[in-house]
């Protein structure tokens, strides 16, 4: 099977390596791949993402985009935000570093405050607009592409936070992280920040 799988593909990865070389050519190879597979793939990873929600999280479909919300959590929970936005991201007994069967911290699930030396991660549940971490969709965005957040002080840039390569995700990707951001319940702060 592997070594069928290796000379099947090899042309392939030939073509798509040629591609890579041209950019202008690499990009129509992209479109191409978009519009053959695109849109399957997206609704495996929509479904995904609603099986991954953690477990006691209560989700807010009220006015949201479906397929965004689950496209979002699959981004979410995979990429690893509730690695610092969560404190501590695991409940007792819940610590899969332990060998212990996961349970994400549902009540403190994206609430922040984890600490990294002076820099505390930030609330991402929706404010009581229902914004979350306070910013509308394309303060959001901006907020990630940029590292920064146009409320904050000019020249003022985010640390800690992986918005290099967050920022580099598709509109439509940040999109979601956004609209499933906004289909969580609203939380304080978290009360007990650490490292
Ligand atoms: C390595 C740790 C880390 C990871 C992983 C991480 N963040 Fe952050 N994030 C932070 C920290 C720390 C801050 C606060 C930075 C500061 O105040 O300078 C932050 C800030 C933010 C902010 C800005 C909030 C505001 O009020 O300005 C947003 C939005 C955000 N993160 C979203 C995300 C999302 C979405 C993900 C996953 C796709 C993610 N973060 C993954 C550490 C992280």
């Amino acid at each position: 099977m592997r070594n069928n799988s290796t000379i099947f593909h090899a042309p392939l990865i030939a073509v798509m390596s040629l591609s890579m070389l041209l950019a202008p050519g690499a990009r129509a190879e992209g479109n191409r791949a978009a519009s053959l597979g695109g849109h399957a793939a997206e609704l495996e990873q929509v479904k995904r993402g609603y099986e991954i929600v953690p477990s006691g999280v209560q989700l807010n479909l009220a006015g949201k985009n479906r397929v965004l919300v689950g496209l979002g959590s699959y981004i979410v929970n995979t990429v690893g935000c509730n690695d610092c936005h969560t404190h501590p991201s695991y409940l007792p007994g819940g610590d899969p570093f332990m060998g212990l069967p996961e349970m994400i911290n549902f009540q403190q699930y994206m609430t922040g405050g984890r600490q990294f030396g002076p820099v505390t991660s930030a609330n991402l549940t929706p404010d009581g607009t229902g914004k979350p971490a306070g910013l509308t969709r394309a303060e959001f965005i901006q907020t990630l592409r940029t590292g920064h957040n146009p409320n904050d002080p000019p020249g003022q840039i985010l640390q800690v936070m992986p918005w290099p390569t967050i920022g580099k995700m598709t509109d439509r990707d940040l999109a979601a992280i956004y609209e499933y951001l906004s289909a969580l319940p609203s939380l304080p702060d978290n009360p007990a920040p650490g490292p």
